[in-house]
């Protein structure tokens, strides 16, 4: 299906604010349940709640069939883990995070990756680079550039450290929906892309290995894990686009 990539109205441009503001919360919420010793599964019902006690719709639930409202991936997953009482997080376990609510109407989507106590200094640094990887993209996520202008500057910054970039999955408009046009690749592309307007909405979405960039699914049909069995980070936020800096929906508030 395609449909025509949406300039939002001023009271959706709000009502995505209001999304993006409680998924936030939700994520630093999320982030102080981390520890060596819970489940995934607990992790994923801590997330259900806070985003039911909103008022908001936890918007992976059901979603094609995704049984849960958190994606958890462990370490060599990439995205889409399904969370489990079996699973249980440990000391130098990396863990993403990937979460998305629905709040009158319009999604908000957005993924952090943490290290679990201390993680090695490759983790480290895998987890850096992919977030760095997301403001390097979105020095060109504004009015006047072309969509794969943030792809290109996301996948040559990730590239430099050796790391594979993800190509398999992308990031998407968003909206109304949880996935609109236009796919927002992370792997250099030949073209420029579509001119960005300001109120475009866009998750954007890095997901980086630090070996290669081939990943597969496993028996669940979710799960997607790297190849080759290495590291791999994500992250994510539900972006505006502007005639200047691009509005950051769902950051946390800076000093927290
Ligand atoms: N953030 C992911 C995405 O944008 C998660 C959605 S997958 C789901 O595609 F099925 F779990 F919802
Ligand atoms: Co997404």
């Amino acid at each position: 299906m395609t449909m025509a990539v949406t300039v939002k109205s001023s009271r959706e441009i709000h009502l995505m604010r209001e999304a993006g503001k409680r998924l936030a919360e939700t994520h630093m919420m999320l982030k102080e349940t981390v520890r060596p010793g819970i489940s995934t599964w607990e992790i994923d019902r801590i997330g259900r709640e806070f985003i039911e006690k909103m008022g908001c719709i936890p918007s992976f639930l059901n979603y094609n069939g995704y049984p849960n409202s958190i994606c958890i991936s462990l370490n060599d997953e990439v995205v889409h883990g399904i969370p489990s009482k079996d699973r249980i997080v440990e000391e130098g376990d990396i863990i993403s995070l990937d979460a998305g609510l629905i709040y009158e109407g319009y999604h908000s989507d957005a993924a952090r990756t943490y290290g679990v106590g201390r993680v090695s200094p490759e983790a480290r640094k895998l987890m850096d680079v992919t977030k760095q990887s997301f403001f390097e993209g979105i020095r060109y996520a504004r009015e006047g550039c072309h969509l794969f202008d943030i792809s290109n500057a996301i996948a040559s910054y990730a590239e430099s450290f050796g790391y594979g970039v993800v190509r398999a999955l992308v990031g998407h408009g968003i909206g109304s929906h949880l996935h609109e046009d236009p796919e927002v690749p992370n792997h250099r592309q030949r073209r420029r892309g579509i001119l960005l307007k300001a109120g475009m909405t866009l998750a954007i979405e890095p997901m980086i290995n630090i070996g290669r960039c081939d990943v597969a699914w496993l028996d669940d049909d979710w799960t997607v894990v790297t190849e080759d069995g290495s590291l791999s980070a994500h992250y994510e936020n539900t972006v505006l686009i502007t005639k200047g800096e691009p509005e950051l929906l769902t950051i946390e508030p800076a000093g927290v």
